[in-house]
């Protein structure tokens, strides 16, 4: 609740409104041949028109299957998806299609999602004319090569008749993105997009879909395991650090990135490869106790965290789960020992120095 109140306050603060997209303390099980696993435990947030969230985490944090819950593709065990208000498992058929026309997903492997027969004009070509949105093939011709420009394919002609093999890796993402256009999309789920492709190719993907929401308002829903990318595409945006399926720490990016308070997030953050040496020099070195991250079919008691946390307490971290509590600032962190920080009165990010700490290290 404290999660959900929170992230509707900051919203009401700059009224803007009501969100896209709203996902309502929801949770996903699975049963796996290990076990029953629970991959989205408790994950709220809010999407309004034209924001970048970004969801950051390790491999298997459940960042792919909240996108698949915010885009309708898979039901929650627990809680609700809200489309423009209304829940999404209420809807009737024709409010249901609207809404999952509205929210596309570029998927994580352009090679897997692209198929082989088809010419690029065909792939895009199709979705016009099944839905209307085109009268007659010319004009679905003309679209798609209005979509071609759009995600940077130029000239038309070099890609239209083209087949995906033909294509580099990072042309098949940029047909991903036209392709996820066709049905003029309200809200766009990149999960992963840019991670197959080389450094170089990235950025430039990444101006193109920041043109997309600058020039026609899009919504972007990110997922990535990489910080640097995040830093680079959502500055203006927030994030979501998720871990073993919970959400650790949330808010406005520059705050995250700058001066993460959960361990977690300032462990990401001192990962982030730095142009500039100096940077790289003064950048903390935050060192896990352990490199593993817990199965989640053996999830530890308490902090799922502590296992590997430096700063964990023991008795507290150990035993009990920490609440996603809201920091002075606005942001959301799930942390015993930022929280006991924040009521002292300390920066959490002098945790390092803190008298607790040091009698943590040598206790081990
Ligand atoms: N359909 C499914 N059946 C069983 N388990 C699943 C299913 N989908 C996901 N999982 C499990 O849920 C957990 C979270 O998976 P998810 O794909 O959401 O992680 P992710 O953060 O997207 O990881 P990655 O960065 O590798 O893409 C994993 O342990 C995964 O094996
Ligand atoms: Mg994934």
């Amino acid at each position: 609740m404290l999660q959900d109140s929170i992230v509707r306050s900051e919203a009401n603060a700059t009224d803007r409104g009501e969100p896209i997209i709203r996902l309502d303390h929801i949770r996903r099980d699975f049963d796996t041949r290990g076990g029953h696993i629970t991959a989205v435990d408790d994950v709220s947030f809010d999407l309004f028109p034209g924001d970048i969230l970004c969801l950051v985490g390790e491999s298997g944090s459940g960042k792919t299957t909240v996108a698949r819950m915010a885009a309708g593709m898979l039901k929650p065990t627990r809680g609700h998806v809200f489309f423009e208000g209304k829940d999404i498992y209420e809807m009737n058929k024709e409010e249901f299609g609207n809404y999952r026309r509205a929210v596309q997903i570029v998927h994580q492997d352009p090679y897997a999602s692209l198929n082989p027969i088809h010419t690029i004009g065909d792939m895009l070509r199709a979705p016009l004319l099944k839905h209307k949105i085109c009268k007659s093939r010319a004009e679905a011709t003309k679209r798609a090569g209005e979509l071609l420009e759009m995600v940077d394919c130029r000239p038309v002609e070099n890609f239209i008749d083209k087949y995906p093999h033909q294509l580099s890796g990072g042309q098949r993402q940029r047909i991903s993105i036209a392709r996820a256009m066709t049905l003029n999309p309200r809200v766009i789920i990149a999960d992963e997009s840019v991670s197959m492709v080389d450094v170089s190719i990235r950025v430039s993907l990444l101006n193109t879909m920041l043109k997309l929401r600058n020039e026609l308002g899009v919504t972007f829903l990110f997922i990535t395991h990489d910080l640097a990318v995040v830093k680079y595409f959502a500055w203006e945006g927030n994030i979501g650090v998720m871990y073993v399926g919970k959400v650790i720490e949330y808010g406005r990016t520059p705050g995250i990135i700058g001066r993460g308070f959960h361990p977690y997030t300032r462990a990401l953050a001192a990962a982030i490869p730095e142009a500039d040496p100096d940077l790289t020099r003064s950048k903390e070195k935050l060192q896990l106790r352990s490199l593993d991250i817990p199965k989640l079919t053996e999830l530890p008691d308490g902090c799922v965290f502590h296992p590997r946390c430096p700063y964990w307490i023991q008795g507290l971290c150990d035993t009990t789960k920490p609440p996603l509590m809201r920091m002075p600032d606005g942001r959301l962190v799930a942390c015993h020992a930022v929280q006991q920080a924040v009521e002292r009165g300390d920066d959490p990010r002098d945790l390092a120095v803190t008298d607790q700490l040091a009698n943590q290290i040598m206790r081990e």
